[in-house]
């Protein structure tokens, strides 16, 4: 099967920038998400991604107008002409769940059905639909468009011939896969989320500032920004709960989430999202 249309469920920030890429490397995609107001904050953060891009020399004309052809849709209209769907909806487990019931019975036998899940296992995902086989993990980074990796996570079920085919669509997609297997956090935050949430408790514990504990990381470990940065971008809730998994799921008090970490989530410092997390923005 050669993959040609993605339809991407999600215009949050991974999914606009998924849904970006995929356009701008020679997919026709549609994005679709319940709330108009995602819908129009995609389109604009879209046009102005591949704008700065292309004034960069990243992206040619081209590229730019394939970007701006992205169908923006609020239900699953025309899934069935997808080959591959990928899933970047709220990081809950009963919301994904009932997303993979409902595209398992909407999208074509034979399509690829990938999810952009952090933390939550592929294997019960998989388990939601008639076709575990052809369930698979894309785990792109944020921010979509800048950052090289994409995680490709096979569940208990899943072929070894849809590995290949996602594989060589995030190539097209000029990304680099890494194949980890099913474990929570798999590879990124079963190392990336320990890391950070070692950060807060570097701070709550008063051994040094934001700034000093971000800086040592930057400046002494070549780290493109401090972990405390890095939590506010990704999002604190998400960090709260990516942690709250592993500690779960890993049966290991070593990942419980920092004290510091929870308090914030409660009073809505969410990061950049919500104007303020260890930074203010
Ligand atoms: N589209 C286009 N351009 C973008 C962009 C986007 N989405 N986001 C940022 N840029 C641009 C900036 O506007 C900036 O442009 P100018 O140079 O013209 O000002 C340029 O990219 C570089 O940005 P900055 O100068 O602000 O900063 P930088 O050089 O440090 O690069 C970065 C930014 C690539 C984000 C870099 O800091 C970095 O790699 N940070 C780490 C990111 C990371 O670890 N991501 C993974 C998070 S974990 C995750 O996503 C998975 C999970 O499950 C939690």
């Amino acid at each position: 099967m050669t993959i040609q249309n993605i339809f991407v469920i999600g215009a949050g920030t991974m999914g606009n920038g998924i849904a970006q890429v995929a356009a701008t490397s020679g997919y026709t995609v549609t994005i679709c998400d319940v709330f108009p107001a995602a819908l129009e904050k995609a389109k604009a953060g879209i046009k102005k991604s591949v704008t700065k891009l292309q004034e960069k020399g990243s992206l040619t004309a081209e590229q730019v107008e394939a970007a701006l052809k992205i169908q923006f849709q609020g239900d699953y209209t025309g899934m069935e002409s997808a080959d591959l769907v990928i899933e970047a909806a709220t990081e809950n487990p009963e919301l994904k769940l009932k997303i993979f019931k409902e595209i398992d019975e909407k999208a074509r036998p034979g399509a690829i059905l990938a999810t952009n899940t952090s933390s939550i296992s592929i294997t019960k995902i998989a388990a939601a639909t008639k076709r575990p086989e052809n369930v698979i993990g894309m785990h792109f980074m944020n921010p979509v468009p800048l950052m090289k990796l994409v995680e490709v996570i096979r569940g208990l079920a899943t072929s070894a011939e849809v590995c290949a085919e996602i594989t060589d669509a995030c190539r097209k997609m000029g990304k680099e896969p890494w194949e980890a297997n099913d474990s929570p956090g798999f590879i990124s935050n079963r190392i990336l989320c320990p890391m950070i949430n070692e950060a807060i408790f570097t701070l709550q514990d008063g051994v040094g500032t934001p700034e000093a504990i971000d800086n040592v990381m930057k400046l002494g470990m070549n780290h493109p920004m401090g972990p405390l940065a890095l939590a506010d971008l990704i999002g604190l809730d998400v960090v709260l709960f990516i942690m709250e998994v592993l500690q779960r799921d890993l049966g290991d008090d070593k990942y419980r989430p920092a004290p510091l970490l929870r308090k914030m989530v409660a009073a809505g410092w969410l990061g950049r999202k919500s104007g303020r997390g260890f930074y203010k923005y």
